[in-house]
């Protein structure tokens, strides 16, 4: 059988995990890999030479696909956009770079006949791209939906079983090499964005910008939103959407979101714990779909990664197989809604002075600002300070956020300690 030769740049959690399936695969030939530092100890050992000139794979003719599994922005997007330069087929785990910079490296992969392949660039182990892209192609997509950072799960996961707060779970987090020493990409929302920077592009066909996503972490998530989340029936989770507002208009905005979520706990969402990742992809013909498993990790992700090679090797027997592979995707970024007229129902958590006609004027207020109350349930009364938890019905963003400016300007309230979206089906 004819070998494909590979060259792969990055030799760390991800890069291991293919050098130990690609051992099994012998007619796929990784014949260079380049790392940034030669002295370091390693958990896999390849047969094949190592390197620090990452020109050595790039400007090798031999070399047919780069596998790009090194991460961040650059200098990844200038070797990925020097690999297709020379026609070479691109295999990358890289959220980052595609969700920053997929329309040029689609359109340029496009010009020069070859392809990119990432599966590993969402939901580690999930086959997700390929199941949007071909398994479900005869379908308009309404909304693809997800748990898709581990972290946040595990931590929150933690959180509430444990009853530990934030920055105790974090520490643990770091300390099981689940959380980065910075883990602001994760906890910040920044990976979901890129990650629905993706989908959206598989799903509608348009990139969006990650900073027009809407976004926020899991910092301010407390013990005591958990514990009252699930007395009202709910689980958090830092949940990522990506929607079609207007599916008659192929330009039409997209709501892009990721926030925390209060999630009905008998929602398949809810019971997705620890590490794992889940996603609901809503396709017209065939309904919802929901697909669950690691989101990570050095096996999974190479799982998708060695996927992918796989899928190219078949498709280069083909003649011009690149269009079928090559998603369809525009080279204009997509507009986004604003996130004020978006609806769902709202958890709050006030924190107020327990005097007299707190309620009522609470109560006058959303009724200004058409919100109406769900559930209002007093709690904690202590040093003349009360804690209020109120569930609304449907409202816009806008008008809860006009009602509770409008509630910081009374005297009674301390607080807004938590404002948190509750989950609403596509
Ligand atoms: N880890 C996961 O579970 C996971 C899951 C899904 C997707 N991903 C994605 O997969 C990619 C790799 O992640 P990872 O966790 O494997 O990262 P990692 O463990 O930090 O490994 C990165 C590798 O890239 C090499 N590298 C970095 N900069 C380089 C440069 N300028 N030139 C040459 N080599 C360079 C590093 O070399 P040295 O070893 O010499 O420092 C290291 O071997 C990222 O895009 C990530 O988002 C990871």
């Amino acid at each position: 059988m004819a070998r494909v030769v590979l060259g792969m740049i990055g030799l760390g959690t991800v890069g291991s995990g293919v050098v130990q399936l690609l051992a099994q695969h012998k007619h796929l030939q990784l014949k260079k890999i380049a790392v940034r530092d030669l002295q370091k100890e390693r958990a896999a050992n390849p047969t094949c030479p190592i390197t620090e000139n990452v020109s050595e794979i790039i400007d090798d003719p031999e070399i047919e696909v780069l596998v790009e599994v090194m991460g961040g922005e650059e200098p990844a997007l200038t070797y990925i956009r020097r690999a297709l330069e020379k026609r070479k087929h691109v295999v990358t785990a890289n959220k980052e770079v595609l969700a920053k910079h997929g329309p040029s490296l689609f359109q340029l992969a496009r010009e020069k006949g070859v392809t990119i392949f990432f599966e590993a660039s969402v939901a580690g182990g999930i086959p997700l791209i390929s199941t949007i892209q071909r398994g479900l192609g005869a379908n308009q997509f309404a909304a693809v939906t997800g748990i898709l950072n581990g972290t946040t799960n595990f931590i929150l996961s933690n959180m509430e079983e444990k009853g530990l707060s934030y920055d105790s779970v974090l520490a643990e987090a770091q300390r099981l090499g689940f959380a980065e020493a910075d883990p602001s990409a994760d906890v910040d929302g920044h990976d979901v964005a890129y990650k629905l920077s993706i989908l959206a592009a598989l799903s509608f066909q348009r990139f969006v910008k990650p900073e027009d996503i809407y976004r926020e972490g899991i910092r301010n998530i407390t013990p005591d939103d958990l514990a009252l989340a699930k007395e009202f029936g709910y689980r958090i989770k830092l949940v990522g959407t990506a929607r079609n507002t207007d599916p008659k208009n192929k330009a039409g905005a997209l709501a892009v979101r990721v926030h925390p979520t209060l999630v009905p706990l008998a929602h398949p969402l809810a019971a997705v714990s620890g590490s794992s990742n889940c996603i609901l992809v809503n396709g017209d013909a065939v309904g919802e779909i929901i697909m669950v498993g690691p989101g990570a990790g050095s096996l999974p992700t190479a799982s998708a990664v060695v996927g992918d090679i796989i899928n190219l090797e078949s498709a280069l027997k083909l003649p011009d197989f690149a269009s079928y592979f090559q998603p369809s995707i525009t080279s204009e970024w997509s507009k986004t809604a604003s996130p004020d007229d978006w609806t769902s129902p709202y958890f709050l958590r006030l924190s107020v002075k327990d005097t007299p006609g707190v309620i009522g004027t609470i109560g006058t207020i959303f009724g200004e600002h058409k919100i109406s109350i769900q559930s209002i349930i007093q709690r904690g009364v202590a040093d003349r300070r009360a804690t209020i938890v109120i569930l609304t019905h449907d409202v816009r963003s806008g008008n809860m956020e006009a009602a509770l400016a409008d509630l910081k300007k009374c005297e009674f309230l301390d607080s807004v300690a938590s404002a948190i979206r509750i989950y609403k089906a596509a």
